[in-house]
């Protein structure tokens, strides 16, 4: 397996990650969790020649997207569509290079959504059951479990949620808790009422999910291990149709007015988004030969360790349940949870740092690669400003953006702005060689491996190798007494700031391109990997051509502004 093997390995790779709830802007726990690192695996895979094909939505349906909307005292089509829109644009700033960005309330969702609940009907799996449900008259709507709040019948906490105590942690029923009330309007006018509601039968399913789950051993152990505990617990029926206005219609008799429960049709969001894609140019775009099995597509799910039963035995359960050849998942990448300063980030608590607010402190690839570099794989990781900031400033800062800066002032004041000419190859390049073929072999790897913390040490390693080869090579004392060989040396630095760019595109695509401006290099379009071997890449750029006069890729962040970053967001050093 070579660094340099490039465009041979041409394969159809389908990623998608979670589908991000419509209301309210999403914290760096979230993008770490799901689109950064589906981004950055989908990034790599388009450059090393495989076809790929990213998609996400915003997950629009459930009662949040309902009370959000009540919230904001507009209609709930109008907040969707609101929120998607300033989703959308806090991703494209990020750089997340979607095929399609959807939206789970689009027709296709609709439409798709029924047409596997028919199935699962047709094929049995779905049955019909009366249950009681709490109903608030002064609302107007069946509750949810989670929207009574009432005293908690095992411990006495006054403001017991419907469905568990947080002080006790008991799971309840509503109907046990005492002096029910409303949690949205705070009315104690409830009853409870009987109604009809679909269920999926699970129980039934549990043997042909579980023998699918057991082929999927080279899964994460945060994956494996969540399915498992489920699969042992034994599945239960589960309710997929909820009474509320807002979600997909269900089609059938007996049944109007109720919507499908949301995580029953947001992972149908993944296919219906595909569509949505397609239609958009039905003539050049085939969905079906992304979701059909037999297609040699591989397909790979981002996710974060809550949504992993929903795609490990729900989602697969809904697939296999209708066994009319769709495809599934093939692999599971499932992060653990990024915290702040050791606590939760919160939404409901506004606890942490929001996708929208970092980028007003720091532009999308400090991010990118903090938190890649940092990404919960095996374990939970913890954010905090002094160590953002110190990994920034060492490894962006200090190794990278020091590196390009050096080689190009260097090169500008002591010879001219464009790439020497003469000199002889020394013994400092065989061992930069030699490195480099190693660690971007390694990169590789871990990248196709989706082990993004290792992938990131060998990222650092190949920056290093080139403040390693200016401090062996030693450029500035050579040109006092030979102009030939210090040429050489810097013809070869330059082409390697190149090679940089390259490497880094994926993790941090806006520092990898304005390398290549300062190179005088087309970047605009996404740098294709390695197809050469490492000495032949590092005579790409020719003696005489010129280079732009270089500028600051990254800032240091001094401590007065950690302290004024602890003062705005919070968290505690
Ligand atoms: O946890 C979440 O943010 C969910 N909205 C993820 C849904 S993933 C998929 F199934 F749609
Ligand atoms: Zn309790």
């Amino acid at each position: 397996d070579n660094y340099y093997e490039g465009q041979t390995n041409m394969a159809k790779i389908l990623v998608t990650s979670a589908l991000p709830y419509i209301n309210g802007v999403k914290h760096l726990g979230n993008l770490v969790g799901s689109m950064l690192p589906a981004d950055v695996y989908a990034r790599f895979m388009r450059q090393t020649g495989n076809e790929v094909l990213y998609i996400c939505a915003t997950d629009e349906h459930g009662t949040p997207a309902e009370l959000g909307a009540l919230e904001e005292n507009k209609p709930v089509e109008q907040f969707c569509a609101e929120k998607h829109e300033l989703q959308k644009g806090i991703y494209e700033e990020y750089k997340m290079s979607f095929d399609y960005f959807g939206r789970t309330s689009s027709v296709q969702n609709t439409e798709l959504t029924q047409y596997f609940a028919k199935k699962l009907l047709d094929n049995g799996h779905i049955e019909t059951r009366e249950i009681k449900q709490v109903y608030s008259v002064d609302d107007g709507r069946f509750l949810p479990d989670r929207y009574v709040t009432g005293t908690c019948p095992y411990c006495g906490y006054e403001s017991a949620r419907g469905d568990q105590c947080e002080q006790c942690t008991k799971l309840l029923d509503p109907a046990e808790l005492i002096n029910p009330r409303s949690s949205v309007s705070g009315s104690t006018n409830l009853e409870i009422r009987e109604s009809n509601h679909l269920f999926l039968k699970l129980p039934e399913l549990e043997e042909t999910v579980k023998t699918w789950l057991d082929t999927k051993y080279d899964w994460p152990g945060v994956v494996t291990g969540i399915a498992n505990k489920w699969l042992k617990e034994g599945l239960k029926e589960r309710c997929i149709t909820r009474d509320l206005k807002w979600g997909v219609p269900v089609p059938f008799e007996g049944l109007e007015g109720k919507v499908f429960y949301v995580w029953f049709d947001a992972p149908i969001g993944y296919i219906s988004a595909t569509k949505e894609w397609a239609d958009e140019a039905p003539e050049s775009r085939d969905w079906k030969s992304w979701w059909t099995e037999g297609n040699d597509v591989k397909y790979v799910q981002f996710m974060a360790k809550d949504n992993i039963p929903f795609h490990t035995i729900m989602f697969p359960a809904t697939i296999l349940g209708a066994n009319d050849g769709w495809k599934n998942v093939d692999y599971i990448k499932g992060f653990n949870w990024l915290t702040f300063y050791g606590g939760k980030f919160s939404t409901s608590q506004k606890r942490g740092v929001f996708t929208d607010q970092a980028l007003k402190e720091f532009s999308a690839d400090y991010w990118r690669y903090w938190l890649m570099a940092n990404a919960p794989e095996t374990n939970d990781s913890s954010f905090t400003f002094s160590g953002f900031a110190a990994m920034i400033n060492k490894d962006l800062n200090g190794i990278l953006g020091n590196y390009v800066n050096r080689v190009l002032k260097m090169t500008e004041s002591k010879i001219g702005a464009f790439v020497p000419e003469g000199g002889e190859e020394g013994e400092a390049e065989k061992a930069l060689y030699a490195n480099l073929e190693t660690y971007l072999a390694n990169y590789k790897k871990y990248m196709e491996e989706m082990e993004f913390r290792k992938a990131m040490n060998e990222l650092r390693a190949i920056w290093v190798e080139g403040n390693n080869f200016l401090t062996v090579a030693e450029p500035w004392s050579v040109i006092k007494t030979d102009v030939a060989r210090a040429s050489a040396i810097l013809r070869v630095a330059i082409n390697l700031i190149r090679v940089l760019a390259i490497a880094s595109w994926s993790i941090i695509p806006d520092a990898s391109a304005k390398m290549f401006e300062l190179l005088n290099l087309d970047a605009s379009e996404q740098p294709k990997w390695f197809e050469k071997s490492i000495v032949e890449e590092l005579k790409t750029l020719k003696a005489g051509h010129k280079f732009n006069s270089p500028e600051l890729l990254f800032e240091k962040i001094e401590q007065d502004r950690i302290d004024t970053l602890i003062q705005t967001y919070g968290g505690e050093e």
